[in-house]
């Protein structure tokens, strides 16, 4: 595993030099929710393609931008689009922005993403993420733990972060937008699940899966950031409906969430 600090340090440098401000929040926008970023005031826009060493974004529904936002006065690092271990990054490539985020001195995390839903998740319900798990990546995470900070070895991993969890539990019941909870289940891809793994995913205690979110919280939280995470559900997973999968579903249910989305994420940005 590389080390992330000196791979990135030109990066950083950059962008150091370009930073409108030290923002205190950041929120990675999952698959089909990027609009998110055009609904608050940003000061500034920075392509990622323009950073040094930054990796490309190749899924549709996801742009490579980072912009420097502010909504109630709270200073925002918005990333539109993210990296994921399916288009053959590595793990350490993919928590780049949350490298990023620590580096600007980011205290608190907010990852999105678009998910399949099992067990009680259904499409176009948004679920607070209680718990993850994983068989694909757990020797990757464990080995980021320890390039995070030594003392994070061998110790409990605060993720959820159950201050941030309170907050937004309680932005959902002031926005009146229902919120349902379960544990989040990380498959490598790149193709979805098949039915089989669906119904080992169910028997393993996961209520939705998906491809990325998992490592950005591990890193973020053995940083000391706080970490809160939330689901879209864009699809009933593998096997659950007889349809089959496919992206443009994510996109167009992804569509339809957008406005409670909105809704729920401004009011946990106030809240917060
Ligand atoms: N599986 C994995 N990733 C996903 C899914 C899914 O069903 N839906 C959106 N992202």
């Amino acid at each position: 595993m590389i080390n992330i600090e000196d791979k990135y340090k030109e990066l950083t440098d950059s962008l150091n030099e370009q930073i409108p401000f030290y923002p205190e929040i950041a929120l990675i926008l999952g698959s089909g929710l990027g609009e998110f970023a055009e609904k608050v005031n940003t000061i500034k826009t920075i392509p990622t393609n323009e950073l040094p060493n930054y990796p490309h974004s190749t899924v549709e529904g996801h742009k490579g931008f980072i912009h420097f936002a502010e909504l109630f006065n709270k200073k925002l690092l918005i990333y539109q689009g993210r990296i994921h271990p399916y288009e053959g990054y590595n793990i350490s490539e993919c928590v780049l922005p949350i490298h990023i985020a620590h580096k600007l001195n980011v205290k608190k995390v907010i990852l999105t993403n678009a998910a399949g839903g099992l067990n009680h998740l259904k499409p176009a319900d948004l679920m607070l993420i209680t718990s993850m798990n994983t068989f694909n990546i757990k020797k990757e995470l464990t080995e980021l733990i320890g390039l995070a900070s030594l003392e994070m070895r061998n110790r409990f991993l605060d993720f959820p972060s159950e201050h941030l969890n309170k907050i937004i539990r309680s932005a959902a019941l002031k926005e009146e937008v229902p919120l349902k909870e379960g544990v989040y289940w990380f498959g490598m891809g790149p193709s979805y699940e098949t039915p089989a793994e669906i119904k080992m995913v169910e028997k393993l205690g996961g209520d939705a899966v998906g491809m990325s979110t998992v490592h950005e919280a591990v890193y973020a939280s053995a940083l000391g950031m706080e970490v809160g995470a939330i689901s879209c559900i864009t699809n009933y997973a593998a096997g659950i409906s007889p349809n089959k999968l496919n992206h443009k579903e994510v996109m167009e249910t992804a569509e339809l969430v957008k406005g409670k989305f909105e809704r729920l994420i401004k009011k946990i940005i106030k809240l917060l």
